[in-house]
């Protein structure tokens, strides 16, 4: 069967990156990596990516006049190369209206919170700001707001009383490793409906 194709998207760090890399790797996801575009140059992630002999790509917003263009320049980069599936993995942008467009269904985010609480910026601070008991990650495909498309697989994690933003972000992260691999699996398994604001999730084999 052919492999699936996924494109990343990055900022920084890259650990969500780097966790499906090693996914694919092992063969746990019938796809591979084949590009990374990062908006920022020494993005660790991007240095990753170089080093695992990925096409790796940067974009400079200052070289485009505005955010749309700069999204069609990425767009375009996408859809040269055939991309089934768009991974955003610590990507720091707000994606338009019209890259969502060219690509509706084929977005995936991993945001550090249980969505739809705490969208946006700094997700773990805010559960901590909040008080919450248990936060966690998500895994959702992107549409025109923020953090607020489909969700695909979630993970609960508990807040303890003595946790710092870095003690909890540690705690997610670990979640965000493990389920953003699976829901990716499930993409090019065919199991992912999306209808309407949900996502149904078809048992294997029963993906037609
Ligand atoms: C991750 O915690 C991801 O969930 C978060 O940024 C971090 C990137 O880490 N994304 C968002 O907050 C998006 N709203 P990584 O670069 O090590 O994957």
């Amino acid at each position: 069967m052919k492999k699936g194709r996924i494109a990343v998207l990055l900022s920084g760090r890259g650990s969500n990156f780097r966790a499906l890399y090693k996914a694919t790797k092992e063969g746990k996801i019938p796809a591979e990596i084949v590009l990374v575009i990062t908006d920022k140059k020494n993005a660790l992630g991007a240095a990753s990516a170089r080093e695992y002999g990925i096409e790796t790509l940067y974009f400079r917003r200052k070289d485009y006049p505005d955010r749309v263009l700069f999204d069609m320049a990425i767009a375009d980069a996408i859809e040269k190369r055939n991309i089934d599936l768009i991974c955003l993995a610590g990507y720091m942008r707000i994606l338009s209206p019209e890259f969502i467009k060219r690509f509706r269904g084929r977005i995936m985010n991993i945001h550090p919170a249980l969505l739809p609480c705490f969208p946006g910026l700094h997700a773990q601070k805010q559960a901590l700001d909040y008080g919450v008991r248990f936060s966690g990650a998500t895994v959702h495909f992107v549409d025109e707001g923020v953090d607020s498309g489909p969700i695909i697989l979630q993970s609960v994690v508990p807040v303890y009383q003595d946790d710092t933003e870095e003690t909890l972000a540690e705690r997610i992260l670990k979640e965000e490793h493990r389920i953003y691999p699976e829901a990716v699996k499930l993409f090019f398994e065919g199991r992912l409906e999306i209808k309407g604001k949900k996502v149904i999730i078809k048992n294997e084999g029963d993906s037609s």
